[in-house]
C-alpha cells in the first residue's frame, strides 16, 4: 500500500486507521502475549517502536521532559490535519469546531479518570495552572501554599498575586530524597493556616523527576478545607493514575510532554463543584456559573493541534499505558542502579519505584551542572539539561519510548569518566 495515498483516502479527524498505524499493531500483537514487566527490556520490540521515530543523528536525545517530539505517524497525520484545515477554511471553523474539540475532550477525560464537563482543553499546562491561580477570587491576606521546587512559572504566577492582590505565598522545600509520605505530608501540613485558600503541588518535580504523595496531600489540605491545585505536566500518559483517585480540585497538563501531541496542547481539569468559584482570564459569552466552558475562551487558535490530540491518544492506547510505564520505569532504573554505584557521582532522585518515573537527576560533585551539561554535549554527544536551583545540582536526564539501553550506556562511560577526572 503507497503510505501517502493510503493516509490521502482516510478521512478526515481521525475516523480511518492510517498504515503505520496498523503496522504499529502488527507489532503490539506479536507481543502481545508479553507480561508488561517482561516486555520492558525486550529490545528486538523496543527497536520496532524506535523505528517509528525520525531521530536527529547528532547526539542521544536524553531531555525529552520538555518536548517529546512525535513518532512519524502521529507527525504524518498532523500534517494532514493542517493541510485539510487549511481546505477547509472558516467552513470547518463554523460548522465542527467546536463539537470536535468536546469529543477529544470527553475522550481526555476518560483517559484521565474525570467527568468529561470537569475538562477543558488548554495549550499547555503554564495556561491550566495559571487560570486557576489567576481566577482565584484572592484577597489581601489569603494565604498560598507551595514548594520551592515547584515550576519557575507557577511561583511567578503566585508571586503575581502576592503583589497584585496582596496574597502571602507560603513556601516549603521537599527533601531530594524523603524519608517516607508522612515527612512530606507533614511538611505541606506545617504551612497551612486559617488563611490558607489554596495549595499547590507537583505531581512528578521537574527539576528531579520525584513523584510526590498527591492523594494524601489532598486528603490532609481537605481536613484543613484547602483546595489543591496539582501541577500534573510531567505525570499524564507517564504514569498510570486516576484523577478522581487523586482527589484533588484542579489538575494541570501539558499534552505535547508525556503524550507526544503537537506544540500547544495540554488541559484543565476543575472538579465540578469549583467550576463556579473561578473567574475566567478572558470572559467568555454568557454561560452558567457552573459551566467549565467558561474559562475556556481563547479566540481562534490552532485546531489541527486539538485534532491531532486524536492521534496521539490513539497512539497511545494501541502501545498502552501500562506498558510504556513498565519500559520507561525500566529506562530510569538502568541507568540510576548503576549511577548509584558511582563514587562521586549523586543520583537527585529517590530509589523507591513509588517515588519516581522516567525521570532521573544526577550530578558529577566536582562539575558545575552547567560545566556537565556542556561536556555531556560537546566531548559525549548526549544532550541534557541543566538543573541548578533548589537544593537540586545535576542534569536532568529523560528518556523516551525510543531510546534504548546502549543511549544509557553511553551516560554511564561519560559520568564514570568525568567522576575518575
Ligand atoms: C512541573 C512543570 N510545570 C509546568 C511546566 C510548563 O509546561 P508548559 O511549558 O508546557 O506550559 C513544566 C515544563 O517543563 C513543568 O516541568
Amino acid at each position: 500500500v503507497n503510505k501517502r495515498r493510503f493516509l490521502k483516502q482516510v478521512s478526515f479527524l481521525g475516523a480511518g486507521v492510517p498504515f503505520a498505524m496498523l503496522q504499529l499493531d502488527q507489532v503490539l500483537a506479536a507481543a502481545a502475549h508479553m507480561p508488561d514487566d517482561e516486555l520492558a527490556d525486550d529490545e528486538s520490540f523496543w527497536s520496532e517502536i524506535r523505528a517509528g521515530y525520525r531521530l536527529k543523528p547528532d547526539y542521544v536525545n536524553l531531555e525529552n521532559g520538555y518536548y517529546c517530539f512525535m513518532p512519524e505517524v502521529i507527525l504524518d497525520r498532523y500534517i494532514d490535519h493542517v493541510r485539510e484545515v487549511n481546505y477547509q477554511g472558516s467552513w470547518y471553523l463554523r460548522t465542527t469546531q467546536y463539537d470536535e474539540k468536546k469529543a477529544t475532550a470527553a475522550r481526555l477525560a476518560e483517559m484521565a479518570g474525570c467527568r468529561s464537563d470537569e475538562l477543558i482543553i488548554t495549550r499547555n499546562t503554564t495556561e491550566s495552572m495559571g487560570l486557576v491561580i489567576s481566577g482565584h477570587d484572592w484577597r489581601p491576606g489569603d494565604e498560598a501554599v507551595m514548594a520551592e521546587q515547584d515550576y519557575g512559572a507557577m511561583l511567578n504566577h503566585f508571586d503575581l498575586m502576592a503583589r497584585r492582590h496582596g496574597v502571602v505565598n507560603r513556601i516549603v522545600s521537599v527533601p531530594n530524597h524523603p524519608k517516607n509520605d508522612a515527612e512530606i505530608v507533614d511538611l505541606y501540613a506545617a504551612a497551612i493556616t486559617d488563611k490558607t485558600r489554596l495549595l499547590m503541588v507537583c505531581h512528578m518535580i521537574n527539576l528531579t523527576g520525584q513523584v510526590l504523595p498527591v492523594r494524601k496531600i489532598c486528603d490532609m489540605a481537605h481536613s484543613k478545607g484547602v483546595p489543591v491545585l496539582v501541577d500534573g505536566a510531567h505525570a499524564f500518559a507517564h504514569l498510570q493514575f486516576s484523577i478522581k483517585d487523586l482527589n484533588c480540585d484542579f489538575y494541570g497538563t501539558s499534552l505535547h510532554k508525556w503524550l507526544s501531541v503537537p506544540l500547544g496542547a495540554g488541559f484543565l481539569y476543575v472538579n465540578r463543584n469549583k467550576v463556579k468559584k473561578i473567574w475566567p482570564l478572558l470572559a467568555n459569552e454568557k454561560r452558567p456559573v457552573d459551566d467549565i466552558y467558561r474559562l475556556s475562551h481563547v479566540g481562534t487558535g490552532p485546531v489541527h493541534v486539538d485534532i491531532a490530540i486524536n492521534d496521539a491518544i490513539e497512539y497511545h492506547r494501541r502501545l498502552g499505558g501500562a506498558r510504556k510505564e513498565a519500559r520507561l520505569r525500566y529506562l530510569q532504573n538502568y541507568w540510576t542502579k548503576k549511577a548509584r554505584l558511582i563514587t562521586g557521582v549523586s543520583v537527585n532522585t529517590p530509589e523507591d519505584p513509588a517515588r519516581h518515573g522516567a525521570i532521573g537527576n544526577v550530578g558529577v560533585d566536582q562539575y558545575a551542572p552547567s560545566d556537565l551539561a556542556k561536556i555531556l554535549l560537546e566531548d559525549h554527544k548526549i544532550w541534557t539539561v541543566a538543573i541548578d536551583q533548589a537544593g537540586v545540582r545535576g542534569v536532568r536526564i529523560t528518556p523516551n519510548i525510543y531510546t534504548t539501553p546502549t543511549d544509557l550506556d553511553a551516560l554511564i562511560r561519560a559520568l564514570t569518566l568525568l567522576a575518575e577526572n
